[in-house]
């Protein structure tokens, strides 16, 4: 088979898991299977980059970044729909539909909260999406609409047309990624809209690609087949083309099982992966579109039903402020407790101080109280017809509510913060951190335990964690310790010290490394004195690192605590390695592969595993560095390379000579 061949065959089959993994939740094969594949792919086409395709399934994982987005023209334009807040706004629809169109039927379908996207393909190639912008016009986002696993970027069939469908962040995906950007001093996305919204908005299609975004194909708007299928077998035939629609639709003939069919989606829609704020009621007869018309804002042939936003009433008893680890100062609400959907609510972040001026929220006021995005409850609004005068207006701190430091703010950023590096409830945080599964994962050493050490001066920093053991005698005999519970403890501590590197950079708590990052850091430098000692450029040679990140590393281990604490640990006893497979000692340690072309019998994948198992390192690139350069069948410019700086080239059989030695 020649490579041209192979890399068809590899797109057709990765086309076809994707399809079953991210449109039909029914994968075939493992997850390592698939990365093989999509890891072959990648290397084939980087190495013929003649057969290189804008719509090959590797585009999925992103890399295109743009400088820009440009403006796309919509010749149908995106129009919005008009609203029904009641049951009876439904009937009275019907009714007015019913007048000059008798026999139709309708198609019900989540109103999915996130935003609307036009995808065009030609000749079943994706060959440009945008968002709605205002309806005329809107912005290019297919870089990044690429990377959404569950999009086809090539259909099943060579037609082509222009679908138009919903991009959102299921739920989950949102509480994930505002965990790790909390974690990481990110500003957190106040909705899963909002997230979607501004993963979209990215000019480079890597952070879209890594933000698990998805899409429901809800209709179609140009094609150059001729259509004469209603809307819900027009579903079914975009479904055929490999498009993910949403599989609650469903058609119904009368405005009483439509009504039914609304209340029954309203109450599943806690439970939903997703958040939906309503339900779309079309006439499923597509043929009737046009006779039935358009307001110059919205087909007269839908109406979305919106739901009523869940709020609830409560009353602040106080505001209190908490001191985050990086020093923030977050107004929080403590509330009379109240249920909304399904859980007791009795706190609400009020953010920073802009925000509780803006509403004007005080100690004593009644408030609304909804769950934004469904999720995190929120103060929504003062309602200051119930007030009396015994509100005093909110007054924002000047000095941190733990060591009494005056704070201080960023020019125009919002959030205060306190700068004192010894500040308690920092450190206290700090050390939480630290100790929490993500970093250095010790178990029993909670928030509740940490406090408690902190204030009785047994813990004041990362470093007095290992040194616990010394008090021993005078912790057993504390009430609420016993003998066992102090030396399960003191175990757990002791094993922590030799977690991997990557652990132990994401437990320092330095800005912007979360655990992706540290990961990246650990694997690339091996050895943390390696980062104390890098640079800024040598970090940004890093693909995964960015200026800002790359800032505030070097930025972090300039400062001379930070060497100290380092060498600290260091005569403590803890690991300061990357323990994961590349540096197992091996007969390959130290040693540098590339791998080019098609092996005989080891894929990529497998052969990078073989050599990092024995602590050998594969790159991509050919360099005065890399000490074997393993060709295969069709190998191309990188055994040239290998060829003109005289680096070893050897067969599979050799590598595996190798491996086996
Ligand atoms: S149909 C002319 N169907 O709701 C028809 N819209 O106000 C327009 N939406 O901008 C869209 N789920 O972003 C339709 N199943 C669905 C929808 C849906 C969510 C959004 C869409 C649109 C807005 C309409």
């Amino acid at each position: 088979m020649d490579v041209k061949e192979r890399i068809e065959n590899l797109r057709q089959e990765i086309e076809k898991h994707n399809h079953a993994y991210h449109v039909l939740d029914d994968p075939i094969i493992s997850d390592i299977e698939y990365d093989r594949l999509m890891q072959e792919l990648i290397e084939l086409e980087s190495n013929y980059p003649e057969y290189q395709s804008d719509t090959s399934p590797s585009q999925k994982v992103g890399g295109a970044v743009l400088d820009q987005f440009e403006k796309v023209n919509h010749t149908i334009p995106m129009l919005s729909l008009a609203n029904a807040f009641e049951a009876d706004d439904l009937r009275a629809f019907d009714q007015r539909l019913r007048k000059t169109h008798a026999t139709i039927s309708y198609v019900i379908e989540e109103k999915i909260d996130g935003l609307a996207a036009a995808l065009r393909y030609e000749e079943g190639h994706l060959i440009q999406a945008a968002t709605r912008g205002n309806g005329t016009i809107g912005e290019d986002i297919t870089h990044n609409v690429k990377t959404i696993k569950s999009v086809p970027l090539r259909l099943k069939k060579p037609v082509s047309l222009e679908v138009r469908g919903e991009i959102f962040m299921p739920k989950a995906a949102f509480l994930k990624l505002n965990e790790t950007r909390k974690k990481t001093d990110q500003s957190i996305f106040k909705n899963p809209r909002n997230a979607a919204a501004g993963s979209i908005r990215q000019l480079d299609s890597k952070i879209a690609a890594a933000r698990d975004l998805d899409m429901y194909i809800y209709s179609l708007t140009e094609t150059d087949a001729k259509m004469t299928r209603d809307h819900i077998n027009t579903l079914a035939y975009l479904r055929e083309l490999g498009f993910k629609t949403n599989p609650s639709t469903k058609r119904v003939d009368t405005i009483d099982q439509v009504i039914d069919n609304v209340e029954e989606i309203e109450e599943r829609r806690a439970a939903k992966p997703y958040e939906i704020d309503g339900v779309v009621i079309k006439v499923n007869e597509r043929k009737l579109y046009e006779s039935i018309g358009y307001t110059a804002k919205s087909p007269k042939w839908a109406i979305a039903y919106k739901f009523k936003a869940e709020e609830v009433m409560s009353r602040v008893r106080s505001i209190v402020f908490q001191v985050g680890r990086t020093g923030q100062i977050t107004p929080v609400a403590n509330l009379e407790p109240v249920e909304i959907q399904g859980s007791t609510v009795s706190r609400a972040t009020l953010h920073n101080a802009t925000f509780v001026e803006e509403k004007d929220i005080r100690e004593g006021d009644f408030v609304t109280i909804k769950k934004a995005g469904d999720i995190i409850p929120e103060v929504v609004a003062v309602i200051v017809e119930k007030r009396d005068d015994s509100q005093p207006a909110f007054a924002m701190i000047d000095h941190c509510p733990k060591c009494e430091t005056p704070l201080e703010r960023f020019g125009s950023e919002k959030d205060h913060y306190c700068p004192n590096p010894s500040c308690p409830a920092k450190q206290v945080e700090g050390l939480i951190h630290f100790a929490s599964r993500e970093a250095m994962n010790i178990e029993g050493l909670g928030t509740r335990i940490i406090e408690l050490f902190y204030n009785e001066g047994f813990l004041k920093s990362i470093a007095d964690i290992y040194r616990l053991h010394q008090h021993r005698d005078t912790l057993v005999v504390r009430a609420g310790f016993g003998e066992k519970s102090i030396d399960k403890l003191l175990k757990n501590i002791e094993a922590s010290k030799t977690r991997s590197l990557e652990q132990l950079l994401f437990g320092l708590g330095i800005r912007f490394v979360g655990q992706k990052v540290s990961k990246v850091l650990a694997m690339h430098f091996k050895h943390i004195s390696a980062i104390v000692e890098t640079d800024e450029n040598t970090l940004l040679d890093i693909d995964e690192i960015g200026p800002k990140i790359a800032r505030s590393v070097i930025d972090y281990f300039q400062e001379e605590k930070n060497r100290e604490r380092i060498e600290e640990l260091d005569a403590l006893g803890l690991n300061l390695e990357y323990t994961g497979k590349s540096l197992n000692e091996g007969v390959l340690k130290n040693k540098t592969f590339v791998l080019t072309g098609t092996l005989p019998t080891l894929n990529r994948k497998e052969a990078k595993e073989r050599i990092e198992a024995l602590g050998g390192r594969v790159t991509s690139a050919v360099s005065q560095n890399t000490d074997y350069v393993c060709a295969g069948e069709a190998a191309g410019s990188k055994l040239d390379k290998a060829k003109e700086l005289g680096v070893t080239v050897i067969d599979e059989e050799s590598l595996l000579d190798l491996l086996d030695s």
